[in-house]
């Protein structure tokens, strides 16, 4: 699908960003292994989160949408060892998070599962999941000598480890703990970053009563001798997919934003430190705790934004959000530099490369660097034909530079926003229209 958008004359009104996709990920998955049923509220809506529940239900979990409440399933834990063997292949679509924290829990199961995803997830990397999981003794297969999926996973009894993460990842630290709780009686597992990536497993699994501790980028478990409890949960807003706004009210010239119930939990919050230094009229208001997560209101009008640079710890804590503010670095005064965050090359796909290449194409003065890029910022944006090459996170950057961008910008692919926000498109004409 070709999405035409154009500057519109304002840019205003309330958004409820959808539930956060990693959380909602998080929910189902950890009280799938849980002991009773627990309701999650506001769960993501887009296709990663679909294919999360659709593997859990291939592996014997029952997960039902109750009838009357809107975005909400409840899931029925089946406890550590509830899992059944699946008849098939796993399908995790586009989904890394699926693929990478099913495989550490499929790792201490006693059956044999193979899992697979579309085309972008077969090419993105398995070696730095398949390593550790080794090392605590699970036996796992892939393609092109175990560095990519489909993953041939064959359970059994698992340990804990000591283990050093060679690059932050949220994705692998959840692997790893969610395999330390198949370690038996005491097995401790204890991963090890190289900076604090995203937290919510942690947090979770202590809210479920598991001893999860954690001292700076070291989290520890300890195997339960009882599964965790179930949780009820109230999902926040995604405050990846409320980026877009947060940098759509900063850079356009007539605007005023609210975002409601965002999650800021600090391991995810760079965007708003960066948008800050920036110099961005950006106010947090009414913060408040949801189960384990803090949530806030953000509102965020018309600025102007100067250069940063963006490099070092910082860099996990907005690595999904580059796509978006690489957008606010082109409207910028001064040069932005991006560095430490080679890892964009290895998303649902090379986001340097893809952003080099569409914003140039909207006139954008960006320079291509193997950890990151140089963007020269100031310029005004053109409409121009770009587009996402599937990529949720690209589809919507280009939206929201082609709402600040003069004339008519079409991007293809628009519909890959359906991964972690289907409702996007109607919101920005919404706000358009505010
Ligand atoms: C995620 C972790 C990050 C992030 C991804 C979601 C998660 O990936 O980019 O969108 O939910 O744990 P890595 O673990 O590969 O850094």
């Amino acid at each position: 699908m070709v999405r035409r958008v154009r500057k519109p004359q304002h840019a205003r009104g309330e958004v409820t960003p959808p539930g956060d996709k990693s959380i909602s990920h998080r929910a189902v998955i950890l009280n799938s292994l849980a002991d009773g049923t627990a309701r999650v509220a506001n769960f993501a809506p887009g296709a990663d989160c679909a294919s999360t529940v659709s593997c859990l239900r291939a592996l014997g979990v029952k997960i039902e949408s109750p009838a009357g409440a809107r975005s909400a399933i409840d899931v029925q834990g089946v406890g550590v060892r509830g899992y059944t063997e699946p008849a098939t292949v796993l399908d995790a679509g586009n989904s890394g998070t699926t693929m990478r924290l099913l495989t550490g829990l499929l790792t201490g199961q006693g059956f044999f599962t193979v899992i697979s995803g579309d085309a972008s997830l077969c090419t993105r990397p398995m070696g730095r999941l398949i390593h550790p999981l080794r090392l605590m003794g699970g036996r796992i297969y892939g393609r092109n000598r175990d560095t990519l999926a489909p993953l041939a996973i064959k359970g059994q009894e698992i340990h804990g480890l000591d283990y050093t993460l060679p690059v932050a990842s949220a994705q692998i630290k959840s692997a790893m703990l969610i395999a330390g709780l198949f370690t038996g009686m005491k097995g401790k597992t204890i991963v090890r970053e190289p900076a604090l990536s995203r937290d919510h497993t942690e947090r979770m699994l202590r809210a479920m009563g598991v001893k999860v501790t954690s001292e700076g980028p070291t989290s520890t478990l300890v195997c339960p001798a009882a599964p965790p409890k179930a949780l009820h949960i109230e999902v926040p807003g995604d405050i990846s997919s409320a980026a877009c706004w947060l940098v759509l009210g900063a850079v356009h010239p007539d605007a005023r934003i609210t975002l409601r119930g965002t999650g800021t939990n600090p391991t995810r919050t760079g965007i708003i430190d960066v948008l800050l230094k920036m110099g961005a009229r950006l106010k947090i208001e009414n913060e408040r705790m949801s189960n384990d997560e803090p949530v806030a209101d953000l509102t965020v009008e018309s600025s102007r934004l100067s250069a940063v640079d963006i490099e070092g710890d910082i860099v996990p804590r907005l690595i999904d959000e580059v796509p978006v503010l690489a957008v606010a670095a082109c409207l910028a005064r001064g040069t932005t530099t991006i560095k430490d965050a080679a890892e964009l090359r290895v998303k649902e796909t090379d986001r340097i490369a893809y952003l080099v290449s569409e914003l140039s194409k909207m006139g954008a003065d960006v320079e291509e660097r193997p950890d990151g890029m140089v963007i020269r910022g100031g310029e005004k944006l053109a409409g121009a034909g770009c587009s996402s090459h599937g990529d949720h996170r690209m589809a919507m950057a280009l939206g929201i530079a082609g709402s600040v961008a003069d004339g008519e910008t079409q991007i293809e692919d628009a519909e890959a926003v359906d991964i972690s926000y289907p409702g996007f498109w109607q919101e920005l004409e919404r706000v358009a229209t505010g």
